[in-house]
């Protein structure tokens, strides 16, 4: 290995390092960059989001027309009502997938340690799938703070068969 062989290798490497440059710089002057300076949009809020001052100034009367028009479709709000999902009735204070006879999804039966209370339902309205994978309740989920306490408030007025403790929202 010679002094003249390192200088051409040099040289090519040097050559080759200026060729690159050339092509970036070229490439960059005919393709724009169109990358957005801001996200295009935006990852819905995944954050729990604290349900008690909602609560205080919450809908019922709205909460009532959200749930006839939306739960409905797939639950019961009477004890005894049979429908896709578990009945309401009775639902804040209660064991989540506690219902006997209903069959919950294993992805629920995981929270059956814990009761609903305002905060547990909110954080499942706001996105079921994210609260529980996997879970059968196929909803989207209450993208509103406000509606979500409107639906909480107004599940309290569902206790046909059982006392609604009011749990707010201690966990
Ligand atoms: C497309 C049908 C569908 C809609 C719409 C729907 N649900 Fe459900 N819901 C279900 C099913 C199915 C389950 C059982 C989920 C499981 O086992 O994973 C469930 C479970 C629940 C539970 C848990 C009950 C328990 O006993 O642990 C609550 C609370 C609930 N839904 C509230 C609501 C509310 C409030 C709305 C309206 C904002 C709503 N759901 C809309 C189908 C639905």
């Amino acid at each position: 290995m010679d002094g003249r062989f390192l200088n051409r290798v040099a040289v090519s490497a040097l050559l080759s390092v200026v060729a690159m440059a050339g092509a970036f710089a070229t490439a960059q002057s005919v393709v724009p960059d169109t990358a957005p300076t801001a996200p295009v949009f935006q990852l819905p809020n995944t954050q729990s989001v604290a349900v008690l001052p909602f609560l205080s100034h919450a809908d019922q009367v709205h909460g009532g027309q959200l749930v006839r028009r939306i739960c409905a479709q797939c639950h019961g709000l009477v004890a005894g009502d049979e429908s896709a999902g578990p009945v309401l009735d009775g639902v804040v204070g209660r064991n989540a997938a506690s219902l006997p006879g209903y069959a919950y999804s294993a992805a629920l039966r995981q929270h059956a340690s814990q009761a609903w209370d305002d905060q547990r339902l909110a954080d499942w309205l706001m996105a079921p799938a994210r609260y529980a994978p996997g879970t059968r309740m196929s909803f989207a989920g209450l993208s509103d703070p406000q509606d979500r306490a409107d639906v909480i408030s107004f599940l309290h007025t569902l206790h046909t068969s059982l006392p609604t403790p009011t749990t707010g929202a201690a966990r």
